[in-house]
């Protein structure tokens, strides 16, 4: 009897058992949430900028910076939409464009940044051929024609100026000066807090008119945010609060990023589902936590140079013998002459091995501090940003990839 009520228990289960996702697609970057939670402030601070623009008057230029995953996209494109929306509604002219520079054809060349937002603005203008100065004058034109409030947003500002430099910025913030019938207010976002630090004192100073900066998520706000998606994207009875917390409170560690946290959860349960898991546990999390940290590793070093490579498996090797404390440059350099000499390379100087050691660090493949180490002068005391597990996969990688003896 008893056995013929578990086949029974089986058959029904596998009669009602739902998938653990009803719509994966919620936890993804390309979602927009219906609701955008704790960041009133924030949503409220824009709002009566910009708002001055329904009048035709120019809002003020807006620098808005925080870490990632505090919701700088989300809070600036929501606003944008409102307002436009009031605009149509009380017939103010106002236009806007947003550009996001992660995009390549957006962020490569001056040329292309122009030509984007022009095309935006409805003004074809072809990818590439012409002088960029005979670009910025259909540009002028165009704005000229559309006349009224234009905004431009432009996204992860930080990588562009690093890419194009910031000479479009010194333009676009001079363009009041010298165009009649229209005027230009720009929104910049910027994961780098530093990265203004770097710009010309001017263009600095008119960026930041206004600044807003956004704070990180505490755990009980991910929570919060993570709750709602959850709703969406999972069925019910595949995931609990204990899970969710886990997520969020991890996420909060990490500069409270709410990307982060979606991302866990969203791996969490591809993880639960791979392995047939009737919901999702918080071990799963766990195991979510150390596949992300290792791709987001994994996709750094792919690009590294062979050197680079060498040196960062010398790290791996003696942070792992000394138990996952800490080594010094000189260390990881007689390493990595080993390496080399074992492998027949001839290996690059001191100088060369401390300059990878801060590129592997600004990666944030390894944190390399510098400390001032007494009469040896300045060294860096090298630490693991992530679990030794993750390395030693990193570390069985490379051996394979760059075939060497160790
Ligand atoms: N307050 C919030 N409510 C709901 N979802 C949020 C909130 N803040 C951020 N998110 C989500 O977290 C992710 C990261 O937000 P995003 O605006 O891209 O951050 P940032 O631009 O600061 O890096 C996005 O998927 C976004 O939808
Ligand atoms: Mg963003």
């Amino acid at each position: 009897m008893i056995v013929q009520k578990t086949i029974h228990d089986i058959f029904k289960d596998a009669i009602n058992s739902k998938p653990i996702f009803k719509d994966k697609s919620v936890l993804t970057i390309n979602f927009t949430p219906q609701n955008i939670m704790h960041r009133d402030s924030f949503i409220y601070t824009l709002s009566k900028i910009l708002a001055v623009s329904l009048k035709g008057d120019k809002p003020s230029n807006v620098f808005i910076y925080g870490p990632t995953g505090t919701g700088k996209t989300l809070v600036t494109t929501f606003v944008l939409k409102e307002l436009k929306k009031a605009a149509d509604d009380n017939g103010s002219n106002l236009t806007y464009v947003y550009v996001n520079s992660n995009l390549k054809r957006v962020a490569d060349t001056e040329y292309r940044l122009l030509s984007y937002i022009a095309n935006e603005l409805g003004e074809s203008i072809p990818f590439t051929g012409l002088p960029t100065d005979v670009v910025y004058d259909r540009f002028f034109k165009k704005l000229k024609e559309i006349g009224g409030v234009v905004i431009l947003a432009i996204d992860e500002i930080d990588i562009l100026v690093e890419k194009i430099g910031d000479r479009f910025l010194y333009t676009l913030t001079r363009i009041n000066q010298e165009l009649e019938g229209v005027v230009v207010s720009l929104i910049g976002i910027s994961n780098n807090l530093s990265f203004t630090e770097h710009l010309d004192a001017r263009v600095k100073s008119s960026l930041s008119e206004e600044e807003i900066w956004f704070t990180p998520y505490n755990a009980l706000q991910l929570r919060d945010i993570l709750n709602e998606r959850a709703k969406l994207a999972f069925n019910e009875g595949k995931i609990n609060e204990a899970v969710i917390n886990k997520c969020a409170a991890l996420a909060a560690q990490e500069h409270g990023d709410a990307r982060k946290a979606l991302d866990l959860l969203r791996v969490a349960g591809e993880i639960a589902e791979r392995l047939n898991a009737e919901k999702v546990l918080e071990e799963h999390v766990d195991m979510a936590e150390k596949k992300i940290d290792y791709d987001r590793i994994f996709e750094a070093v792919k690009t590294l140079p062979k050197h680079s490579n060498f040196v960062l498996y010398a790290i791996i090797e003696l942070l792992k013998e000394n138990d996952n404390s800490k080594v010094l440059t000189g260390d990881v350099y007689n390493t990595y002459s080993d390496i080399c000499k074992r492998n027949k390379i001839k290996p690059l100087t001191q100088r060369r091995v401390s300059d990878i050691i801060s590129e592997l660090d600004v990666l944030g493949i390894i944190n390399a501090k510098v400390i001032s180490h007494g009469r040896y002068g300045r060294t860096r005391e090298i630490t693991f940003s992530n679990s030794l597990d993750t390395y030693l996969k990193i570390k069985d990688f490379i051996k394979k990839e760059w075939l060497f003896n160790d």
